[in-house]
């Protein structure tokens, strides 16, 4: 297949592109190598793809209207997959335009390329962060979400909207993922695990927001490219009822786990002790994720089951690798 991938030179996509060339497909690449984090990183992980066979990158930015009607105008994707966007939930707190540029103006941009093409699947990054604030855990695809408590969230939680109204009009089936907090080898410098490592490694204090009281649903990357190429291959079908072809669905351990555990574990895996700095709760967090996987279940035969303690030690050792440490 012929696919267009966003954000190649992110965490997830770099591992999605992977497995796509693995298998065959002719995957073209788009990042625009921002500097929100070491753009350092991100060519190092473009460079582990750029050379094999069947890759090609283009360095655009979504909100590039006239830029982006190019990429649509080659020739047509078989299918979409789009994990470029500004990430992080403390950072549109500072920084609400990128937001708004690259999640809502870049979205709209990526709808429009699909519906001229009318490609046959579009999957696409949502996020956990929809779920707000919610307390029935865990949480599930049929729950409300009409309660973001960041412009990050509000951002995905939007996406989810546009994508339906496209599905519905334009009969092109498009899938959503609720990404729930992904980790691994070649992982984001900006995310807790990353930030952790690097300050126990360095003997300097951790920042532990809401005094170590918030749950997390970590979920190992190799679990989210299989649900992501699973989930790719089965569209949702044009039902001639007129349903949109439309499908939402969380990726997550379903294991929530105890911010004090998730940097215990940290610990055993560098064999050294963090310098722990109790802080009060973040602006935009939440307190506890949980992901219900049954719908995932259902629909592809697959759900994310990687030990903590088995990711965290592959990801320490990429970390020590990459790093030099
Ligand atoms: N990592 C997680 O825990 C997590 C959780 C929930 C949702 N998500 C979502 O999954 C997707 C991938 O996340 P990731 O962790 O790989 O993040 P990432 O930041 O590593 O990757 C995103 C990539 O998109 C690119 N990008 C950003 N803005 C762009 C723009 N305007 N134009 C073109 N490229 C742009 C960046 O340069 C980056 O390489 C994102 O949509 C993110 O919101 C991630």
């Amino acid at each position: 297949m012929h696919i267009l991938l966003t954000g190649a030179a992110g965490f997830i996509g770099s591992h999605v592109a992977e497995r796509l060339l693995a298998r065959g497909d002719q995957v073209l690449g788009l990042d625009s190598l921002n500097d929100y984090y070491d753009p350092a990183l991100k060519r190092a992980r473009l460079q582990r793809l750029q050379g094999q066979p069947g890759f090609r990158f283009v360095q655009c930015d979504l909100a590039d209207r006239a830029g982006m009607a190019d990429v649509f105008a080659g020739p047509r994707f078989d299918r979409v997959i789009h994990l470029a966007a500004q990430a992080g939930v403390r950072y549109s707190i500072t920084h609400p335009h990128a937001y708004l540029d690259a999640n809502l103006t870049g979205f709209g941009h990526i709808l429009e390329g699909c519906r001229t093409q009318q490609v046959d699947h579009l999957v696409y990054a949502s996020s956990s962060s929809v779920y707000g604030g919610n307390t029935k855990m865990p949480f599930a695809e049929t729950d409300a979400v009409d309660h973001p408590v960041s412009l990050y969230a509000a951002s995905k939680k939007a996406n989810e909207l546009m994508a339906h109204a496209y599905s519905h009009l334009y009969r092109f089936p498009t899938t959503g993922l609720r990404f729930f907090t992904v980790y691994g080898p070649w992982g984001r410098p900006d995310m807790a695990y990353h930030l952790f490592t690097r300050a126990i490694l360095a003997g300097e204090p951790i920042a532990v927001f809401n005094h170590g009281d918030m749950q997390r649903d970590f979920t190992y990357i190799d679990d989210i490219t299989e649900g992501v190429l699973r989930v790719l291959d089965k569209p949702a079908p044009l039902s001639s009822a007129g349903a949109a072809p439309y499908r939402v669905f969380n990726i997550g351990n379903s294991e929530p786990v105890q911010l004090l555990d998730f940097i215990a574990c940290i610990e055993r895996a560098l064999g050294k002790t963090a310098i722990k700095q109790l802080l009060p709760m973040q602006a935009g967090d939440v307190p506890a994720t949980y992901a219900s996987t049954q719908a995932l279940q259902d629909w592809v035969g697959f759900v994310p089951s990687t030990p903590l303690a088995q990711g965290i030690a592959r990801f320490v050792h990429w970390y020590c690798g990459y790093y030099g440490v």
